[in-house]
This record gives structure tokens, C-alpha cells and sequence, in this order.
């Protein structure tokens, strides 16, 4: 098959990206960890010590993930592909907003919270169009399922696939994340030297690292606009119009 010779926009994502969708971003004051201790809920130690509590906590998170919509940034960088750019989205999310937006090529690296997955077997995976997980419920070979994300202290299974993608970009953009946890976050140090990388968050001008373009402005905001820059102009670039 050929080469696809389209220039490549690389999309990294965080929370930040689904905060304006009603999904609790994870270390701001009001974040998720505030009122759920990471070392409670997530976490190998967590799930042996109280495996009923990692449960409803994610079975929690999942009905939020199902009542929430796409927002205008995940509907911008769909409609961004179906105008026929090339466009892959590596996101730290959970939910499954860029795919029911219409994105088509979406690595998560932290997992889905719309699976289910084997203890014993990590490649056999349920999907949970509704419902949760409870105590009990296993999977075919008899182990009790958990939710398929990846906890603090697991390996990040895509994270090599994820470097490769990036390391393809023409432009690197990034939306809506603190930057805070690794590796996911050296994923920027990934990106070629002649890619710009842009940063979309309300904090970019504190969070980016040197040589990061800041937008300090709301996904829902900032990343249509970036969209329709490129779309009218049918190139991938930074508008200096937007900064700041
Ligand atoms: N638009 C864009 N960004 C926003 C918005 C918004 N409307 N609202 C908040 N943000 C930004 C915040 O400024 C912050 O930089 O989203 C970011 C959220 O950061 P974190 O809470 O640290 O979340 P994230 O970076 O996604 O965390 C990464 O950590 O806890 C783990 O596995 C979890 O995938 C998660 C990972």
C-alpha cells in the first residue's frame, strides 16, 4: 500500500479536552482525586485491598461517561478527518467521546472504561454497553472481570505504539492536560524536531514545556478555532493569531 503522503496531525489528550462534556478533570481542587484517593481507587494494592470499591467508583465514572456528549473540541477534530485530513489521537481519556464524535484512528492509553477485562488474561475484553462491573461477574475463563483501565503502577501496554505515531507527526497538538503523569507525558519529547507542538489549555502558559506553543484558552474554544485555521487554508500550521 502506498505511503499516506497527507501531512499528519498528532492529537494528545487529557481530561482537560472532556471537562466542557461534564467529566471531572483529575488534579484540580474540585478534581476526582480530591474526593477519591488515587491509592484507594486506583491502584493493584487498591483492588486487592477492596476490590467492591475500585468497582463502584469506576461503575460510577462510567455512567457519567455514558450521560456526557461530545463537546465542539471533539467534533472539530472529527469533522477535521472527514474533510480529509490525516489525523490520529493519542488520549490519556477513558471515555469514548473522540470515537462518538467520529474519529476513526483513537489509541487510548489508559484504557476504556467501556470494557471489561479478564484478571488472569488481559487480552480478553467485554465491551459494557450498559451496566457495571460487580463482584462475581467473570470472564470465560472463571477470574473476576475489572474495568480495563490501567492503574498507577501498571505498564502502559500502547505506550511504544503511541512514540511511533508521534514520532510521525508534522504537528503535534495538545489538548487539555496537566502534563503530570508519565511516561505518557515524555510522549512530547517524541515529536520531530521541525514539528511544532501547540498546547491548548486554560493553564498552557504554566504548564507547556519550552518550545511548546501556548493557548491558554478552553478546548471547546481553542481547538475549533485551530481547526478552522487549517481548514480554510487546507495545511497544518500556527496561527499566530491565537496566541495568548
Ligand atoms: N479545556 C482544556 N483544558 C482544560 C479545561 C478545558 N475546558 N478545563 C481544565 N483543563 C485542563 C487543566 O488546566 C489541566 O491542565 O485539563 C488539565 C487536566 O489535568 P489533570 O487533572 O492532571 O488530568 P490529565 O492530565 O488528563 O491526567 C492524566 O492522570 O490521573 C491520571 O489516568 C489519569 O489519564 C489521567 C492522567
Amino acid at each position: 500500500m502506498a505511503e499516506d503522503e497527507r501531512p499528519h496531525l498528532v492529537v494528545f489528550t487529557g481530561s482537560g479536552i472532556s471537562a466542557e462534556s461534564g467529566i471531572q478533570t483529575f488534579r484540580a481542587s474540585d478534581g476526582l482525586w480530591a474526593d477519591h484517593p488515587i491509592e484507594e481507587v486506583a491502584t493493584p494494592e487498591a483492588w486487592r485491598r477492596n476490590p467492591a470499591r475500585v468497582l463502584q467508583f469506576y461503575n460510577l465514572r462510567r455512567e457519567q461517561v455514558r450521560r456526557a456528549r461530545p463537546n465542539a473540541a471533539h467534533r472539530a477534530l472529527a469533522a477535521l478527518e472527514r474533510q480529509g485530513f490525516r489525523v490520529s489521537i493519542i488520549t490519556q481519556n477513558i471515555d469514548d467521546l473522540h470515537e462518538r464524535a467520529g474519529s476513526r484512528h483513537v489509541l487510548h492509553l489508559h484504557g476504556e472504561i467501556l470494557k471489561a477485562r479478564s484478571t488472569v488474561d488481559g487480552r480478553m475484553q467485554y465491551p459494557l454497553p450498559r451496566g457495571g462491573i460487580e463482584l462475581g461477574d467473570i470472564c470465560d475463563k472463571g477470574s473476576q472481570l475489572r474495568p480495563d483501565v490501567v492503574w498507577f503502577g501498571e505498564s502502559v501496554p500502547h505506550f511504544g505504539e503511541a512514540c511511533e505515531i508521534v514520532t510521525e507527526a508534522d504537528l503535534l497538538l495538545v489538548v487539555g492536560t496537566s502534563l503530570a503523569v508519565m511516561p505518557a507525558a515524555s510522549l512530547l519529547e517524541h515529536a520531530p524536531l521541525d514539528a511544532p507542538s501547540v498546547l491548548v489549555d486554560p493553564e498552557a502558559e504554566v504548564l507547556a514545556p519550552p518550545g511548546v506553543t501556548r493557548i491558554s484558552q478552553p478546548a471547546g474554544r481553542g481547538v475549533p478555532a485551530l481547526v478552522r485555521h487549517w481548514q480554510r487554508e487546507g495545511r497544518l500550521w500556527v496561527p499566530q493569531t491565537l496566541l495568548g
